[in-house]
């Protein structure tokens, strides 16, 4: 049921801050005679000890799964100290690449379904690794054969470009880095400013959804174009990646989401006054580093589009050479949940626009169930 919507990606897109409520209803919790703030993931409780003293955690998806773990990673390594590698499931097969008794594998799939990360899965447990599934499926082949794992609750998803799911995995991993990473006195204002962060997150996403109109117009622009890069980098070289892949499998545009920092060495030899570029330069610890990528593209005449914290057109754009999109601020391992939105909005225009498919892309499926 489309509701008011035309299309379920729409709605799915717009119903984000309901389906972030329900991912985190009942796992926030308040714990102890000082009642501190704290994360309770169920189909976890009986497993964390041996999580925390895995030699590796490993990150298993494709597609939107495979960047939802990219978006978490460095928080699961800033809590909990474990060293945290990614694995795209057809790659790994492929390499067969070394997995051991002392790691411990997480499946990411929002359908529980798709066959690269089954046949993952099935090497991972064959190679005695701790599974941990991480799937919107109840009853699914991944829910059903992991050890353990958290449902993200998100609702179906009928549109074969996932989004709703997208921003509750994100979710789901930041509070699997709460719950894995200790309590102690030196991250406790950490964990509480996130923690708070969590429960404020429905409120600005719903801040971010009403660019709606804006990204409508920037899609306007882009309508003809045949390619965007987006330039992201630490917690949002995720957003670049997935903001990417939006547009090339709904949009049917070429785009690609690159590591900011690899501008220099390759990419940048694209840059000309034609192509348009989006970069991430959100509020966090590499903002300087993104003012500076800004500045060389700028210094080559590139055609920029740059998402910005609110307030912070003028510093990260000062001769206003580019479009800008100013985003709601949040903690800094959240702001991949705002920051994708807007991509997702934009996404979804280019493809209502330029007349193809938005719910069932060309050649694509919700669920691969073959290899
Ligand atoms: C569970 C109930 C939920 C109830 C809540 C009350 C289910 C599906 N969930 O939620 O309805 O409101 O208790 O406390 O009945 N699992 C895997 N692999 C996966 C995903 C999950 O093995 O990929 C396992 C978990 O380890 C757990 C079970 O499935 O044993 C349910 O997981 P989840 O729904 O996330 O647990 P709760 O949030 O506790
Ligand atoms: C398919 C879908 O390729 O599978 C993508 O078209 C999805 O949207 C990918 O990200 C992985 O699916 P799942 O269900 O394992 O998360």
């Amino acid at each position: 049921n489309k509701g008011n919507y035309e299309h379920y990606m729409q709605k799915e897109i717009h119903e984000q801050p309901e389906s972030l409520t329900t991912t985190m209803r009942g796992r926030l919790i308040h714990r102890g005679s000082n009642k501190s703030k704290s994360v309770l993931l169920g189909g976890l409780k009986d497993h964390l000890k041996t999580i925390r003293r895995s030699r590796r955690i490993l990150f298993i998806g494709c597609g939107t799964s495979y960047n939802a773990a990219l978006a978490a990673r460095p928080i699961l390594e800033e809590l909990s100290g474990v060293p945290v590698t990614m694995e795209i499931a057809s790659d790994l097969l492929d390499r067969e690449g070394p997995i051991y008794r002392e790691d411990t594998a997480v499946f990411v799939s929002q359908s529980g379904e798709t066959a690269d990360t089954l046949l993952a899965l099935q090497y991972a447990l064959d190679n005695g690794a701790l599974c941990v599934g991480i799937t919107n499926t109840v009853g699914s082949a991944i829910a059903r054969n992991t050890h353990c794992g958290v449902h993200i609750n998100a609702g179906a998803e009928i549109g074969v470009a996932s989004t709703k799911a997208y921003t509750s995995q994100i979710v789901v991993m930041v509070m699997l880095a709460l719950a894995i990473g200790g309590d102690t006195i030196s991250n406790q204002a950490r964990r509480e400013a996130i923690i708070d962060g969590l429960f404020d997150l429905p409120n600005k996403v719903r801040e971010v959804l009403k660019l709606d109109q804006e990204m409508k117009d920037l899609a306007k622009q882009l309508i003809a174009e045949q390619s965007l890069l987006v330039f992201g980098r630490g917690y949002n070289y995720a957003t670049a990646l997935e903001g990417a892949l939006k547009v090339k499998e709904v949009a049917l545009m070429h785009s690609e989401g690159m590591l900011a920092g690899e501008m220099k060495h390759g990419p940048l030899a694209l840059v000309d006054e034609n192509l348009p570029i989006a970069v991430v330069a959100t509020r966090d610890a590499c903002f300087s580093k993104q003012q500076s990528v800004i500045q060389q593209l700028n210094a080559r005449r590139g055609r920029l589009i740059v998402m910005c914290s609110k307030g912070d057109a003028a510093s990260v754009c000062p001769n206003e050479s580019c479009r800008v999109i100013e985003v709601p601020q949040v903690e800094d391992c959240l702001q991949p949940v705002i920051n994708v939105v807007p991509l997702q909005l934009l996404a979804y225009h280019l493809t209502v626009l330029r007349g193809h498919n938005v719910d069932q892309p060309r050649n694509l499926a919700k669920s691969v169930t073959t290899q």
